[in-house]
């Protein structure tokens, strides 16, 4: 059955779909931590999810539990409506190694082509899933799988960066309890497709450009890893002077207005003066003079006196 819709300009647009329009049918590129709890995540709320993994191990693990799964050397996007790509971007030599990706959107690529010529209405919409720099989507990813497939992008397939933010310990309910989606879309027909597969999670869904999205991931560890990494230079500083640090961080949870209030420090507001310069100045100092290193803190002060400059 098909749903009729439009485009950005007007012009009608047939998104054909399986069997109604809320079931879509998802290929999962990738089944491991993230790639296999989304795609189980997605079947519960009743979409048709199949996998595809380069490793056999993967495939055999999925096919014994009663999953449709297929090696990527047998790819095919018949039927498929979006393809979730959720390849490892590892880190190596300090920076986001996209071999694996890159390796998965090149068989993508060929497999959209060869999809293409058999199903021409369809518009499939490429989802990535992995956690990648700014710019990636667009500067390489797209620009492979235009080569590859001999297609363009937003018009005869679609493109989304949607991230995934479950933790690896929680994967599967996390996964199924997403907080919000956050969508980002090549053009309106990619956000609505992927609008559509996560709708039925109830949460709030964020739209915005695939680059924003992209560095949104970022910005949510970022946001993360330097929160730990301020309590943990801390504690050293409470242990050196004989301080209960659990005592004295949870209660900074209630006093501090950084840590209770959500919006606190996040608009653009500039440099920050008064008490919160003169202390963090005057800390670092009493600190340095008894051999306590604040390289985190010492930052802090680098960088509002960057913005200081404008
Ligand atoms: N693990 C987490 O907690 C978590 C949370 C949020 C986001 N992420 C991000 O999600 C992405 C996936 O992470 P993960 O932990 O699921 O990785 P993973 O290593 O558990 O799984 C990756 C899977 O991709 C498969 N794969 C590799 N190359 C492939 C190819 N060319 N074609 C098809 N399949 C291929 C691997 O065999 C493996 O099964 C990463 O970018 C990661 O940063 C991870």
């Amino acid at each position: 059955m098909g749903s009729r819709t439009h485009d950005l300009a007007g012009a009608p647009l047939v998104i054909k779909l399986d069997d109604d329009v809320q079931t879509l049918h998802v290929l999962g590129v990738g089944a491991g931590v993230v790639g296999r709890a989304t795609g189980l995540a997605l079947r519960d709320l009743g979409h048709r999810v199949r996998f595809a993994d380069i490793d056999d191990g993967v495939v055999e693990r999925l096919r014994a539990e009663g999953l449709e799964a297929s090696h990527m050397a047998n790819l095919d996007l018949a039927g498929v409506d979006l393809v979730l790509v959720s390849v490892q971007t590892p880190t190596f030599e300090d920076h986001a190694d996209l071999r694996y990706l890159e390796a998965a959107i090149a068989d993508i690529g060929e497999a959209l082509g060869r999809a293409a010529a058999s199903e021409p209405d369809r518009y499939r919409v490429v989802v990535v899933r992995s956690t990648i720099p700014p710019g990636t989507t667009e500067d390489r990813l797209i620009p492979a799988l235009e080569t590859r497939s001999g297609l363009r992008a937003g018009e005869d397939f679609g493109v989304s960066m949607t991230p995934e933010y479950l933790r690896h310990w929680n994967a599967q309910a996390d996964a199924g309890a997403p907080r919000a989606s956050v969508v980002g879309e090549l053009d309106e027909r990619s956000g609505d497709l992927v609008e559509r597969l996560v709708a039925p999670f109830g949460r709030p869904i964020h739209r915005m450009p695939i680059r924003a999205a992209e560095f949104h991931k970022y910005v949510h560890n970022l946001a993360n890893a330097a929160k730990i990494s301020f309590f943990n230079e801390l504690r050293e500083v409470a242990t050196s002077i004989g301080v209960d640090a659990d005592r004295v961080f949870g209660l900074v949870t209630e006093t501090a207005e950084g840590l209770w209030n959500a919006a606190y420090g996040t608009l653009d507001l500039g440099s920050f003066e008064g008490c919160l310069s003169k202390d963090l100045r005057a800390f670092l100092s009493w600190a340095a003079e008894r051999g306590l290193e604040l390289p985190l803190l010492s930052g802090a002060e680098d960088t509002n006196r960057r913005s200081e400059r404008g």
